[in-house]
């Protein structure tokens, strides 16, 4: 039998217009550092898919960076930098963001469906003493969208937590690792999910979505533009040949490849869900968009790993399936005549 992809959107290829799109951006000579026409070009294309003229955006090589210069960028070195309980920032970066952030302190904040809540935030907030350097100070709210447990917030809700987070003087990023999942879930604007809806500073990812090696921070806030043109130097992601990076964002945003990319991860796993259900399969989270995690015995584990389905094994007894913008309707066909015979 062929495998089937399910271990991360992070398995999957390049999409070909932006394998393409590198290789067009192969001719001739640039200057380096992003002193080039496509660096340029990118960041006209971000001001108008974001519909925001003052937004900078900072190609750099990884999500974990990104997330890690975009908080360092709006947080003191004293500062306390709020996430999710569940947040990748917190649990599977190594404490990047506290390294860049000059030993900035990262917590969790329980919430139910992997989301912050006023309730949450606003007791994260009561436990510190404002002015009293004994306590890190709040400084940055940091949302994850979609939740790495492939929840989502509602507009709604970003708005409402920024805002709480503003009314305290906090800052607010947002991870969007995999935002354009999120987008085509909710329907909304680029603009309307970021800065319209409080956020400041964004983690634009794009290589789970299809690119090939470049995710990106956008900023709404010009204070935090300003310290990431130098931190991002600092720490050795202003890249000389950047305009590969920008080639690949171009092509990314144009012509909503990235949303078209990311409805269909989004598409295949309703279609995974629903033939789960169907089986009798129940889930550890809302499958709001690509990610979906089961809790199994070790007989069904075992049997889907030798049916030839590939997935992560989060903890012991729950696995994780993703979809990705190459997720084929037979991948998925395929996947459930599997889980169907071993569940029968
Ligand atoms: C929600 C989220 N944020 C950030 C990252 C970090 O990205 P990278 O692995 O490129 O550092 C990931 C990677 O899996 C992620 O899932």
């Amino acid at each position: 039998v062929t495998d089937i992809e399910f271990r991360s959107d992070n398995s999957a290829g390049v999409a070909p217009e932006i394998m393409a799109a590198v290789v067009a951006a192969n001719s001739g000579s640039a200057l380096a550092y992003g002193g080039d026409a496509a660096t340029a070009e990118l960041e006209r294309l971000v001001r108008e898919v974001f519909e925001n003229a003052d937004a900078r955006v900072f190609p750099v090589g990884s999500g974990t960076g990104a997330n890690a210069l975009a908080v360092s960028s709006i947080c003191p070195p004293w500062g306390l930098i709020l996430t999710h309980a569940t947040a990748h920032m917190l649990n599977m970066e190594a404490g990047a963001s506290s390294m860049f952030g000059g030993g900035a302190v990262i917590r969790g904040v329980p919430g139910n469906d992997y989301k912050i809540h006023a309730d949450g935030l606003e007791a994260a907030l009561g436990a510190v003493v404002i002015g009293d350097p004994h306590f890190s100070q709040p400084s940055v709210l940091s949302l994850t969208q979609p939740t790495d447990r492939g929840t989502m917030y509602s507009l709604a809700e970003v708005e409402a937590v920024s805002k709480i987070a503003h009314d305290h003087g906090l800052r607010v990023h947002m991870d969007g690792a995999r935002i354009s999942n999120s987008l085509v879930a909710l329907g909304c604007s680029p603009a309307d999910l970021t800065w319209r809806a409080g956020v400041d500073v964004l983690t634009l990812g794009a290589t789970k979505n299809g690119a090939l090696s470049t995710e990106a921070i956008v900023t709404f806030d010009d204070r935090a533009a300003e310290e990431l043109v130098f931190r991002t130097k600092r720490a050795g992601h202003v890249t000389s040949k950047m305009r590969f990076q920008s080639a690949q964002l171009i092509a990314y945003l144009t012509d909503d490849l990235w949303l078209r990319l990311a409805a269909n991860a989004n598409a295949r796993m309703a279609r995974l869900t629903a033939g789960l259900q169907t089986l009798g399969l129940d889930f550890l989270n809302r499958p709001d968009v690509n990610i979906v995690f089961l809790q199994v015995d070790e007989q069904l584990k075992n049997g889907l790993a030798d049916a030839g389905l590939l997935f992560h094994e989060f903890e012991p007894g729950v696995i994780r399936f993703v979809t990705n913008f190459q997720t084929t309707a037979s991948d998925i066909d395929d996947a459930l005549e599997r889980i169907a015979a071993l569940v029968a």
